[in-house]
């Protein structure tokens, strides 16, 4: 008989949350977690962490640009960033400590170490071999660099998104190699307690896919906050010596090679699928081109009763894409429909102003040669957003030209990570923007702009 009905393999947000839903479920469950606490990537050096760096940094940019036209005079703040490190470590301890409880309150074994599949059913971990009915690979994903760039960590020199969130001190320059997510997450922070952070990106607009609008706006802002970019540059390699590093970039229109010194140099060219040392090859588990674990629909591989979710298999590397396939595997496990709507999966940067999109983008409904419909609406007709200085930025939402159903949407303003929930259950229930726009909206909040987007989908909007 096997000791367990499944054996997850990580505790990242699709793990642990796929085992949480399994045992709620009624599954005898186990999750295997090499790290000393629980989360994964995202809660101990991910989204979490950055998070509260970008919480503390955003108070310091309003108290030293913002405060005195409110009437807050006095010295801005200094940084003390011992102090704001430890604060980020002890949101980091109240999370994990937070999945632990969990754990123990559902009766989900934790089995710590690495594990690897010895077959079907069959999970080592240390020197013990489980038995199980089902393994559920989630074992994530890892930053990766590019050729002639080594990255060290533990140097603080030539670091990746772990290495930044733990700089000894903050740099005087840095550059940051990527103006994708982490890029421009973590370039926000370390911009906003001082440091002149430098972008350097080979395509020609920032977040590569995004909504084209939003990637000009972005930029600006951005900008405007003291980053600055060198864009349609491929970075070649990176020297360092024991203080600095120098950064070598080829203009992607020709010329010569150029160079860039930095105190820090921010490795953010990506991410790539973990699956090492799973033992997946000798199982004969197949992968796709790009090292992902191949699944079918259910997140099945081709092994019976091996899974797999999150990161290590395709689509956006986002937690939450992760936690929505780590209960829906948990409902095929349990001998229920797992769903997920692809169609359906916000992305948000979380800088200041926030970024949001969901569904389809202007650009990729062209190329389907779709009809369709945009409604803009700029916050600077909001009075929550004029209120607060955070006018900056617009909502749009992009609608079938014939039925008014929603496809798509954009925003960047304030709060928009949270306001881009409104249109993803919108598009979930097949709703159309006279639908959102019918709706009433709390006045005076940033959600006025969603309706106000949706409004100029139709007769036009109020205050625009
Ligand atoms: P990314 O794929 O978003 O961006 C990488 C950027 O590096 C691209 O713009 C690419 O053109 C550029 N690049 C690649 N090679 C280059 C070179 N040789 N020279 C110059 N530029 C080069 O990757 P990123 O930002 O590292 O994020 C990794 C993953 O983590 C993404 O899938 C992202 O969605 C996820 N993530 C999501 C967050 C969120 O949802 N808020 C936060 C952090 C990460």
């Amino acid at each position: 008989m096997s000791q367990y009905d499944v054996i997850i393999i990580g505790a990242g947000p699709g793990g642990y949350v796929s085992a949480i839903r399994c045992a709620q479920l009624g599954l005898k469950t186990a999750v295997v977690e090499g790290r000393e606490t629980l989360g994964g990537t995202c809660l101990n050096v991910g989204c979490i962490p950055s998070k509260a760096l970008l919480h503390a940094s955003h108070l310091l940019h309003e108290a030293e640009h913002n405060f005195a036209s409110m009437g807050l005079k006095g010295k801005s703040p200094s940084v003390d960033w011992k102090q704001m490190k430890s604060y980020k470590d002890d949101v980091i301890g109240q999370n994990t400590g937070g999945i632990e409880f969990l754990f123990k309150k559902n009766k989900i074994d934790w089995l710590k170490g690495y594990g690897s599949i010895e077959a079907a059913g069959k999970v080592k971990v240390g020197d013990t071999t489980y038995d199980t009915k089902n393994i559920v690979i989630a074992s994530g994903s890892v930053p990766s660099s590019l050729p002639g760039v080594e990255v060290d960590n533990g140097k603080g020199i030539v670091v990746d998104s772990t290495g930044a969130l733990e700089l000894p001190k903050v740099p005087k320059k840095m550059v940051v190699i990527g103006a994708g997510v982490i890029g421009l997450e973590l370039g926000s922070v370390y911009a906003r307690l001082g440091t002149e952070v430098t972008v350097v990106e080979y395509m020609d607009a920032v977040c590569p896919g995004m909504d084209a609008d939003v990637q000009r706006t972005f930029k600006k802002i951005l900008e405007k906050q003291g980053l600055k970019f060198i864009m349609g540059a491929a970075v070649q390699g990176v020297e360092a010596s024991k203080t600095k590093a120098k950064v070598t970039y080829q203009p992607k229109k020709g010329g010569d090679d150029a160079t860039i010194d930095a105190d820090v140099v921010l490795v953010a060219t990506g991410r790539k699928p973990y699956a090492e040392g799973l033992g997946l090859d000798k199982l004969g588990v197949k992968m796709t081109e790009r090292g992902q674990v191949a699944v079918d629909a259910h997140w099945a591989t081709n092994v019976p009763g091996i899974y797999a979710i999150g990161d290590v298999i395709e689509g956006p590397m986002l937690a939450h894409k992760a936690e929505d396939e780590g209960m829906a595997v948990a409902d095929v496990l349990a001998g229920n429909h797992g769903h997920v709507n692809y169609g359906v999966i916000p992305g948000v940067v979380y800088t200041a102003p926030e970024v949001a999109t969901v569904g389809a983008t202007e650009a990729a409904l062209k190329a389907e040669g779709r009809k369709f419909k945009v409604g803009k609406f700029s916050f600077m007709g909001n009075a929550r957003a004029k209120a607060v200085h955070q006018a900056d930025g617009f909502a749009k939402i992009i609608v079938d030209a014939e039925t008014d159903r929603v496809l798509g949407a954009a925003i960047i303003g304030p709060s928009a990570g949270d306001m881009i929930h409104e249109i993803c259950v919108a598009m979930e229930f097949g709703a159309s923007a006279q639908d959102i726009a019918l709706t009433c909206h709390a006045h005076p909040t940033y959600s006025e702009a969603v309706r106000e987007a949706a409004l100029a989908c139709g007769d036009g909007p109020i205050h625009a």
